[in-house]
């Protein structure tokens, strides 16, 4: 199907910026680097709800090794005054001990979700974590965790579609759209 060159969502507008011809070689590309890297390794792939859900489905599909894939949460909360907004965890139910954790993320801005997730999971005792994220901001992370799989670098404007949403909105379109400022 041709991408509409523009959606509006709510207040916003959005131009076309990836199309989903693009996001599948991207994501066999991360496919093929995982059917190289991991077919040795037990392995089970933890996607981040809700953005991560088209990501995880098409990379998963791809796969050529046997593994296990579950689904977690972040919940947002406030810590101490100190600590700040923490992301919590939520609905880890299968055992990830002495397995090597592929965390899925459909996009990493600041960095600060996937570090929180990261703590959290280490309290579980997997062998390793590794974390795939099919978008990637760099000019906007903060973190210092290496992002060992990347599907695509983009520049630091606000983006949706294909999992990705504003308000809700957008996560159904095929392509991925960025804001008209
Ligand atoms: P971080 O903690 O700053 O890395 O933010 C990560 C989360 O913010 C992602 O999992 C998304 O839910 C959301 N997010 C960051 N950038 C965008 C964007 O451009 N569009 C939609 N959601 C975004
Ligand atoms: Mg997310």
């Amino acid at each position: 199907m041709a991408a509409n060159e523009k959606v509006k969502l709510l207040d916003k507008e959005f131009e076309i910026f990836i199309t989903s011809e693009k996001i599948d070689c991207a994501v066999a590309e991360v496919a093929q680097k995982m059917n190289e890297n991991l077919k040795n390794e037990d392995v089970i792939f933890i996607g981040v709800l809700n953005g991560s859900f088209l990501f995880a489905a098409d990379l998963y599909r791809k796969l050529e090794f046997d593994s296990q894939i579950s689904f977690v949460k972040v919940a947002s909360y406030m810590g101490t005054s100190s600590t700040g907004n923490v992301k919590r965890l939520i609905g880890l139910n299968e055992d990830v001990r002495n397995k090597t954790v592929i965390i899925l993320e459909d996009i990493i801005d600041s960095g600060k979700t996937i570090e929180d997730l990261v703590k959290q999971i280490k309290g579980y005792e997997p062998k390793s974590i590794q974390i795939a994220s099919f978008l990637f901001k760099p000019d906007a992370y903060l973190g210092t965790l290496p992002i060992d799989y990347v599907g695509i670098e983009i520049p630091n404007d606000f983006i949706v579609g294909y999992g990705l949403d504003y308000n809700g909105l957008g996560r159904n379109l095929p392509h991925i759209y960025k804001i008209v400022e």
